[in-house]
């Protein structure tokens, strides 16, 4: 089995002007020091990645990310942001398909599945969000749900794009809820996601993907999810928003 460095991810949402992610970086690479044991990500709001990105020029383990992008290359999409914009500000990575823009903004999985190609053809790696509503969970559709946003968000991909994809799995009941779903209820679903991995695109990318788990990841419970043995870091809303309590969920869940 591939050794899979773990990513964990802060997703600030819409939350820190400019001038508050300025004070966050600098908080938290006092906190986080020269740690390096995983990948790190902060994906901020796009007024804020150029000055996030700037600060980050001194922690080659810590990049930034966006949370969201246009599938479109360029033209007339009055407020949107293009792939290319984003890789020009600094950007390493980017969220799509989260379940707040499949929620109140109607991103589709074929939606999602453009956003992902516009991200890899400008050479940054998505971070592609897939996860059930509690009345999926209760009326127990999750794996046949999970399975089909996961072909349908990764339609089409080639085994060499894969190799820049993370899977972030977030049960939508468990988002800001502080109801995160235990470790055995995540595992089984990274279960499936890597089992259905290895019927899109075969065993080897399916070994190598790394999935992340999200929902409710706290310092406290981020190393027993991220222990889990197909669960390969955290997509972290809320706890990702203050510098001395990101960089302790980071060491417990990297450690794990
Ligand atoms: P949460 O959000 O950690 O606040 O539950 C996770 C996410 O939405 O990515």
């Amino acid at each position: 089995m591939a050794k899979r460095t773990k990513i964990i991810a802060g997703n600030w949402k819409m939350n820190k002007t400019a001038t508050e992610a300025k004070a966050f970086v600098e908080a938290f690479l006092t906190e986080i020091g020269s740690f390096a044991g995983c990948e790190m990500v902060l994906c901020a709001p796009f007024t804020a990645l150029e000055t996030v990105h700037r600060r980050l020029a001194s922690a080659p383990s810590v990049t930034v990310g966006a949370q969201n992008l246009h599938q479109e290359a360029s033209g007339a999409f009055t407020g949107e942001v293009s792939a290319a914009m984003l890789q020009d500000l600094g950007c390493s990575h980017v969220i799509v398909g989260h379940s707040e823009r499949r929620q109140y903004f109607g991103e589709t999985d074929a939606i999602v599945n453009k956003k992902a190609i516009a991200a890899l053809g400008a050479g940054l790696k998505p971070i592609v969000c897939v996860g059930e509503t509690l009345e999926v969970r209760d009326a127990g559709g999750t794996e046949k749900l999970v399975r089909s946003q996961v072909a349908g968000s990764l339609a089409g991909l080639t085994q060499e794009q894969m190799a820049q994809v993370v899977v972030a799995y977030e049960p939508v009941w468990a988002i800001g809820t502080g109801r995160n779903a235990t470790p055995a209820q995540a595992q089984e679903v990274h279960g499936w996601i890597r089992d259905e991995l290895k019927k899109l695109f075969g065993a080897g990318v399916a070994d190598a993907t790394r999935i992340q788990y999200g929902g409710s990841v706290k310092a406290s419970n981020a190393a027993e999810l991220c222990g889990q043995p197909d669960i390969d870091g955290a997509l972290v809303g809320g706890a990702s928003l203050d510098p001395k309590g990101f960089a302790d969920l980071i060491r417990a869940g990297a450690a794990a």
